[in-house]
C-alpha cells in the first residue's frame, strides 16, 4: 500500500532557493524545446575544456584505473596549486596546508564546518553570494549580512566590519573579491585592513578568490598576502573553464588542516580524480585562458557602454568577474517580474537581484557576461528592442 503521508522535510533545509539555479533550469527546459534562449543567468564560462587538461584527461582514461584519492587530493595538484602561490603572489604555501575540493562550494562547507560551531556568527557582505548565506544556515551558523551599495562602491570595508563586531561579536567573516554579483574588486590596502582587524580579534577570515585571475584593473590580492591565518577558497570553475568538472580547492591554516580532511574524508572521501588530473594540467594553458578572458574584456564593454542606454542604473563598478549589477530600468514593478518578462517574450535569461540581496534585490539585476561575444551582442541587442 502506498503511505501518501508526507515526510517532513528538516527545519535546517528550509533555506531560500538559489535562484540563478532556478532560472538556468527553466532556460534549460526552454532551450530542450527549440526556443533559442540565451542565457545571462549564471556565471558559467562557454569556452571548451581547455586542451591541456582535454589531453591530460584522455591519457589518464587510456591508464584506465580512475578512483579515489587522498582526501586532501592527488600531490600532483597540490603541489601545482602551491607553485601557483609562490608564482602569482609571491607567497609560499606548503604543499600540507592545501585540500583539493569538489568545487569551492564543497570548500565552503568544509571551512565552514571546520571553523565554526553551530550559532556562531559569520559576516558576509549583502548583495553577496547566495550560496555563503544558504549553507551557513543550513549548517546552524548565523550569516550576519552587512549591507553595501553603489555609496561605497559596494566594498565591504574595515570599519564597517569593526561597527558590527562592537554591535555584536562575530566569529567569522567571508570576503569574496572580485565579488559575486557586484563584479567588485577589494582594493589592496582595504583588503589588507580587514584581514588585519580579523587577525587581531581573533575572527576567522574567510577569502573567496574563486574570481582571481579575472580582473581588468589591477591584479587582485590573495588575503594570504598578508596573514597565515585565512581560509582561502578558490576553484577551477572560473578563470580556469571548468564548471562541470567539480574541482576547487582550500588553503587551510595548519591547525584547521586535519579538522577539514577529517570532515572530508566522511563527506565526499575525494575530490573526483578525474577532474583532480585535468586541473593539474589546467595550469599549462596560460594562453588559452588569456584568449577566453580577451572575450570577456569585449563582453564587459559592450555591457558597460549598453546598460545605461537600456535605462539600468547604478552599476556597480566591474572590476572584475563576469557580471554586471544594475538598478532596473524605471517603471517596472520588481526585477523577478521583469525577468520572467524578458525570458518569455526576448529570450533572454538573467537573475533578479533578490538571489543576492533579500531586502533590496527585486530593485536590481545580475547579468553574467560570460558566454561568446556574439550571444552576448546577440543578447543586448534584444534587450535594446524590448526597452525600446
Ligand atoms: C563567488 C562564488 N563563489 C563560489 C562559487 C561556486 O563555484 P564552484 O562550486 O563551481 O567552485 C561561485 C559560483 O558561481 C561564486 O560565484
Amino acid at each position: 500500500m502506498y503511505d501518501i503521508r508526507p515526510i517532513k522535510a528538516s527545519r535546517r533545509s528550509a533555506i531560500d532557493p538559489f535562484r540563478a539555479m532556478d532560472v538556468l533550469a527553466e532556460a534549460n527546459r526552454m532551450i530542450a524545446a527549440g526556443q533559442p534562449v540565451i542565457s545571462l543567468a549564471v556565471g558559467q564560462p562557454s569556452a571548451p575544456v581547455p586542451k591541456p587538461a582535454a589531453d591530460a584527461t584522455r591519457r589518464f582514461l587510456d591508464v584506465g584505473h580512475v578512483g579515489y584519492t587522498d582526501a586532501l587530493g592527488r600531490v600532483d595538484l597540490r603541489s601545482r596549486i602551491a607553485h601557483h602561490y609562490a608564482d602569482t603572489y609571491a607567497c609560499h604555501v606548503g604543499i600540507d596546508r592545501i585540500m583539493v575540493t569538489t568545487g569551492s562550494s564543497a570548500g565552503f562547507n568544509l571551512a565552514f564546518l571546520a571553523a565554526f560551531d553551530v550559532g556562531d556568527r559569520v559576516a558576509i557582505a549583502t548583495p553577496g553570494y547566495p550560496a555563503y548565506r544558504n549553507i551557513l544556515k543550513a549548517l546552524g551558523i548565523i550569516p550576519v549580512e552587512i549591507p553595501v551599495d553603489s555609496s561605497d562602491g559596494y566594498i565591504l570595508t574595515a570599519d564597517r566590519l569593526a561597527a558590527c563586531h562592537r554591535e555584536a561579536p562575530i566569529q567569522g567573516v567571508l570576503v569574496a573579491s572580485p565579488a559575486n554579483p557586484t563584479g567588485t574588486v577589494t582594493p589592496r590596502e582595504e583588503l589588507r585592513r580587514l584581514v588585519e582587524f580579523a587577525d587581531r580579534e581573533t575572527i576567522t577570515f574567510i577569502s573567496d578568490e574563486i574570481y582571481h585571475g579575472l580582473v581588468y584593473g589591477e591584479p587582485a590580492a590573495s588575503a594570504l598576502e598578508f596573514s597565515s591565518r585565512p581560509i582561502v577558497v578558490n576553484s577551477f570553475s572560473k578563470y580556469y573553464c571548468m564548471t562541470g568538472w567539480r574541482v576547487g580547492w582550500l588553503v587551510l591554516p595548519p591547525s584547521l588542516v586535519r579538522a577539514a580532511e577529517r570532515i572530508g574524508q566522511s563527506l565526499y572521501i575525494s575530490a573526483p580524480e578525474l577532474s583532480q588530473v585535468a586541473a593539474a594540467a589546467v595550469f599549462d594553458a596560460g594562453d588559452e585562458l588569456e584568449a577566453v578572458k580577451a572575450d570577456y574584456v569585449r563582453n564587459r564593454a559592450m555591457v558597460t557602454d549598453a546598460l545605461p542606454k537600456l535605462g539600468f542604473a547604478d552599476v556597480a563598478p566591474i572590476d572584475g568577474a563576469f557580471y554586471a549589477y544594475a538598478g532596473i530600468p524605471e517603471g517596472y514593478g520588481d526585477a523577478s517580474e521583469l525577468a520572467r518578462t524578458i525570458l518569455a517574450q526576448c529570450h533572454v535569461a538573467m537573475t533578479p537581484g533578490i538571489d543576492f540581496d533579500p531586502e533590496r534585490g527585486e530593485r536590481t539585476m545580475r547579468l553574467s557576461y560570460a558566454g561568446h561575444p556574439d550571444a552576448i551582442r546577440e543578447a543586448l541587442d534584444r534587450l535594446a528592442a524590448f526597452f525600446g
